[in-house]
């Protein structure tokens, strides 16, 4: 499994964690749970110009650049709880050799041609300007100000000379135009074997691959995969050119396999199933390029299994954007409210499709008040107080249970295999409101059975028993959404971390007449005045 590699050119934001980073570690945690075998890969994009053009800006070297922004994000996904079996760089010696590998592969199988283009030069600046370093208005939907290699309006990826009314990003002037020798990936005349991909892979989203499939009949272009640059993996024998990052960064997924383990080709040829998470903006790249390229290389290596595709986040109904100050970072989240929060109310607005979502500082007090807190805590926290209670803090054992106690029991069985299948099918929005579900039918449960008025003992050591059953399952089906929550949970209430199975979460892990707790809230409800500070912190502009 992998998620898009950030650039590591800026701060990471909340719309990175809802589209790619978040999914893809409910979705490892879940297969962990399981007992499958699951590599979780994910590394820092360390080359082209969004890198060069943002060390400029920063006034640093583009390594200065990637060297920080490499420890800061991994510092932050952890913090986060994202759960990477490695976190690797596309700069990395794995990654430069393994993309000339490929090259040579490609090469090798008659998939690369080179011609000399033209290429827009800066005479003020003394360089091509590849990508980034041109902005101008798009060819298709005419939207200004977009960059030379892709309109972040309509989602088309460009070819250099496409863009219209082109600027340099340095000196806003207009480039004259050089000739240069390039190399091209023969992408069209793999259209009939994408379009077989796509139309034969069923687990592929229809919203996606129904527009990939006209952009194939409009015809594909082939794809130039060199830059006239000296940061990148150099081609070989080609002094002052390297790969287009666009190339060897799909590639960074293999090499970082590669680093973490020598059976990295087990899991990239064998029967492991290859499954991709990534935001909308990324479609081209993941469900043309990426798969031609793996199927030009050939030598066993599978095409994507799965490619989950997710849509942007806005900020309070706008675009998140840095320099306005719209934004809120990782580092400024994680300064006022738990990762935890974040993770529960991301995934409560996100469902396995492209459509945008907006986040709002307003419903997130209100997702984790009334359900989070209200719901799975309070119902937690008033079965564990009960138990210190009535039983000394002593897990009960139960006397015969009668047709309610079964039926909810039934529940815990039901839900553990619901929520499976939804995430299994990247319903993870779905699988968590069924978690929801499961401990609001156990506060009904708490609430019809009164042990606080009851005045049969072993009645409500029953009661009691069976509210110990769901905590415990509770502890395990929000392991993939709530990491930090269940570990204080499963500590509180002595499930050791062996039998922390998805299997078990409808077994007895919570042992009769076991000391268990201290009890303490699981959740803390957030007031007005939080919210009023971060809304503020975003009108101070
Ligand atoms: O669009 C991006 O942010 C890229 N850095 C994503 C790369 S994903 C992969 F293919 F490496
Ligand atoms: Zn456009």
């Amino acid at each position: 499994m992998t998620a898009a590699l950030p650039y590591a050119n800026g701060p990471l934001h909340l719309g990175h964690i809802r589209s790619t980073y978040l999914p893809a570690d409910i979705y490892a945690r879940y297969h962990r749970l399981i007992g499958n075998d699951v590599l979780y890969i994910c590394a820092t994009d360390e080359h082209g110009t969004p890198i060069v053009a943002g060390a400029e800006k920063e006034k640093k070297s583009p390594k200065e650049l990637v060297d920080y922004y490499h420890d800061r994000d991994k510092l932050e996904f952890g913090a986060l709880g994202f759960s990477f079996d490695i976190f690797h760089r596309t700069s990395s010696e794995e990654n430069c050799e393994l993309t000339q590998q490929f090259f040579k592969k490609l090469s090798g199988n008659g998939h690369i041609y080179t011609k000399t283009v033209a290429q827009p030069y800066c005479e003020t600046d003394k360089r091509f300007l590849p990508d980034r370093f041109v902005v101008g208005t798009c060819p298709h939907c005419k939207s200004e100000r977009q960059y030379s290699d892709y309109c972040e309006n309509c989602g088309r990826t460009l070819s250099a000379g496409e863009i219209l009314n082109p600027v340099c990003i340095t000196c806003g002037k207009k480039p004259i135009s050089r000739e240069s020798k390039h190399y091209f990936f023969k992408l069209a005349s793999f259209s009939d074997r994408l379009q077989q991909y796509l139309t034969g892979n069923k687990s592929l989203q229809p919203e996606v691959t129904n527009y990939l499939l006209n952009w194939i009949k409009e015809g594909l272009v082939d794809w130039d995969i060199s830059r006239d640059l000296d940061w990148g993996v150099p081609i070989p024998g080609e002094p002052g050119k390297v790969f287009y990052v666009w190339f060897d960064a799909p590639i960074g997924y293999v090499s970082s396999t590669k680093a973490l383990t020598p059976k990295w080709e087990e899991y990239w040829k064998g029967d492991s199933k290859i499954v991709h998470f990534i935001g909308k903006d990324i479609i081209y790249h993941h469900f043309l390029f990426w798969p031609a390229m793996l199927l030009g290389v050939g030598d066993g290596f599978r095409v994507p299994d799965a490619i989950a595709v997710r849509g942007y986040l806005n900020l309070e109904h706008r675009k998140f954007s840095k320099s306005k100050n719209w934004f809120v970072s990782i580092e400024e989240y994680l300064k006022a409210f738990p990762a935890d929060y974040l993770r529960y109310y991301q995934t409560a607005f996100t469902p396995h499709s492209v459509v945008d979502a907006d986040f709002i500082w307003k419903d997130f007090q209100t997702k984790i008040n009334n359900e989070l807190v209200a719901s799975i805590g309070n119902f937690v926290h008033r079965a564990l107080i009960l138990i210190e209670k009535q039983n000394g803090g002593i897990a009960p054992k139960p006397a015969a249970l009668d047709a309610e106690d079964e039926k909810v029991l039934g529940e815990i069985a039901k839900a553990k295999e619901k929520v499976s299948a939804l995430i299994s099918s990247f319903q993870l929005k779905e699988g968590q409101e069924e978690i929801l579900k499961l401990s609001g039918e156990f506060n009904r449960y708490l609430s019809f059975r009164q042990p606080w008025k009851e005045k049969d003992a072993q009645r409500n050591a029953t009661t009691l028993y069976v509210c110990t059953r769901a905590i415990s399952a509770l502890a395990i089906l929000l392991e993939p959404y709530l990491p930090f929550t269940t570990e204080k949970l499963q500590k509180m209430v002595g499930i050791e971390r062996e039998t922390v199975k998805w299997a078990n979460a409808d077994a007895e892990l919570i042992l009769p007449g076991k000391k268990i707790g201290p009890a303490k809230p699981l959740f803390e409800k957030i007031s007005d005045e939080k919210i009023e500070e971060q809304e503020k912190k975003l009108k101070k502009v």
